[in-house]
């Protein structure tokens, strides 16, 4: 469909909507033309920053009726190409959406804005003696209407489950200006269909997220933190399943091969962990809960369980500092492999006793397609995000063999059970392969609901389906 190209008149328009938070200079559109996903590019028109329901409500209105496209965008830390507009037009920055509305202490419940920073709204129920889980690597950077956007998980969700099983209640407004709520505050909800989950994961193409109202759980007193080397990342793998087996669910179960975390060391300059060279692997492994005699007696039982591997010495971390380098480590894996070489990356996930099985056939598929391969991620979900490496590739083999590898990769992953992206989504980089994880039936359906909500494709336009 073509779109239209923004004028004057509309400019003149925005401005009256919005004020001053109508962007159009260089510097502004070029923060906004890219995210966190490889080296994308896109340049919108023009950046718009609301600060009311009112006005995000008058300008999708208009943009609906002229036919010019809308992107949302939270804090750019997306992997996927989400918030990147494609076809130009307006970028709609949340960033004025900063504020935690109400914590209901009551009703063990939140209610934000979407631009405020995941950390910081973490903290903010914190001090109210809450807690929020889902912590994906960019907390301290990402806002929690991307999170619900994208459906983000993390390292907790192996205990604690991901972005979709905290959101009660969400505020959006539609394409066509319309304000909505989607559900109603509760816990349980048995009351027509689940608009809420419809809009959980949704990417930004159904609607402009304005309020959050999220479940809390009572906060976690204490934490221990180890990490454990192996030296095969097979034999790795294989230990995530037999520690939850065994009855144990750590509050986080991280797999990173020895270059994620060499890399890792390398780019944030630590020298905090001894490396000998016959580590293939390592597994990072934490155990949360009040009862702190019961956590060491947990975590020795988790270390004795890993002894049936073959395995190096067991770090225990020994003081806050210790698990803060530990946390970072695995936190920058991602800018790690960003900052050392073009790189494309894959957020496989199987079931997690099938994740031996993938880390197997990504190496076997990397072999036969010519790329090396970093995997790191978060075990116990089965969720391994497999950073593909340009390395000596030529541009030709990149760019013309690299798909069809991938498109294998993701073949096999469909066979083992599992899907093309955990906790990434689909966005701009992955819509492609789409119909490697759906038949014609499931897209058509998708696609008609993305009509009833879009009609004249103004939202988020080139994203999930190609
Ligand atoms: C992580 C991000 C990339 O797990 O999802 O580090
Ligand atoms: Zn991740």
């Amino acid at each position: 469909m073509p779109y239209k190209k923004i004028e004057e008149a509309d400019i003149h328009f925005f401005s009256s909507i919005a004020g001053n938070n109508v962007l159009t200079d260089p510097e502004q559109l070029e923060r906004c033309a890219s995210d966190e996903t490889e080296d994308l590019h896109y340049l919108p028109e023009i950046v718009l920053q609301p600060e009311t329901v009112d006005a995000v409500s008058k300008i999708m209105r208009y943009c609906n009726e002229q036919h010019i496209p809308v992107t949302p965008r939270g804090a750019g830390t997306g992997l996927s190409g989400g918030a990147l507009a494609l076809y130009g037009g307006v970028v709609l920055d949340m960033k004025r959406f900063n504020k935690v509305l109400n914590v209901d202490k009551r009703n063990f419940q939140v209610t934000t804005e979407p631009g405020v920073i995941t950390q910081e709204l973490m903290d903010c129920v914190k001090a109210e003696g809450l807690f929020y889980p889902p912590d994906p690597a960019s907390k301290g950077s990402c806002f929690i209407g991307g999170n619900v956007s994208e459906n983000s998980g993390g390292p907790r969700a192996v205990k604690y489950g991901v972005v979709k099983d905290y959101v009660l209640n969400i505020e959006m407004v539609l394409p066509n200006g319309d304000v909505i709520w989607t559900g109603a505050n509760v816990l349980k909800n048995a009351t027509g269909y689940n608009l809420t989950q419809l809009v959980v994961g949704s990417e930004g193409t159904l609607g402009i997220i304005t309020k959050i109202v999220l479940r809390l759980i009572p906060a976690v007193k204490h934490d221990l933190l180890m990490l454990v080397p192996f030296r095969s990342a097979m034999e790795a793998c294989s230990a995530v399943s037999t520690i939850l087996i065994e009855g144990y669910t750590p509050s986080a179960l991280e797999f990173m091969e020895r270059d994620a975390l060499e890399w890792s060391m390398r780019y944030v300059k630590s020298t905090g962990i001894y490396l000998p060279n016959d580590i293939a692997a390592h597994l990072l492994i934490e155990v949360d809960g009040n009862d702190l005699e019961q956590l060491y007696k947990d975590a020795e039982a988790i270390s004795q369980l890993v002894q049936q591997f073959d395995i190096d010495e067991v770090l225990f971390a020994d003081s806050h500092e210790q698990k803060q380098m530990l946390w970072t480590l695995r936190r920058k894996v991602g800018e790690a492999v960003k900052s050392n070489s073009i790189y494309k990356e894959e957020d496989t996930v199987v079931p997690r006793a099938e994740l031996p099985e993938l880390l197997q056939i990504i190496k076997r598929i990397g072999k036969e397609y010519g790329f090396q391969s970093v995997c790191y991620g978060h075990a116990g979900d089965g969720n391994l995000h497999v950073n593909i490496l340009k390395g000596n590739m030529s541009d030709e083999d990149w760019k013309f063999k690299l798909p069809e590898g991938i498109r294998v990769l993701f073949g096999e992953v469909v066979r083992l059970g599992g899907t093309i992206s955990g906790e990434h989504g689909i966005g701009l980089v992955q819509k492609d392969y789409m119909s490697i994880a759906f038949n014609e039936i499931q897209l058509g359906l998708m696609k008609q609901i993305k009509n009833v909500f879009d009609p004249y494709g103004v939202l988020n336009p080139g994203k999930i389906f190609s």
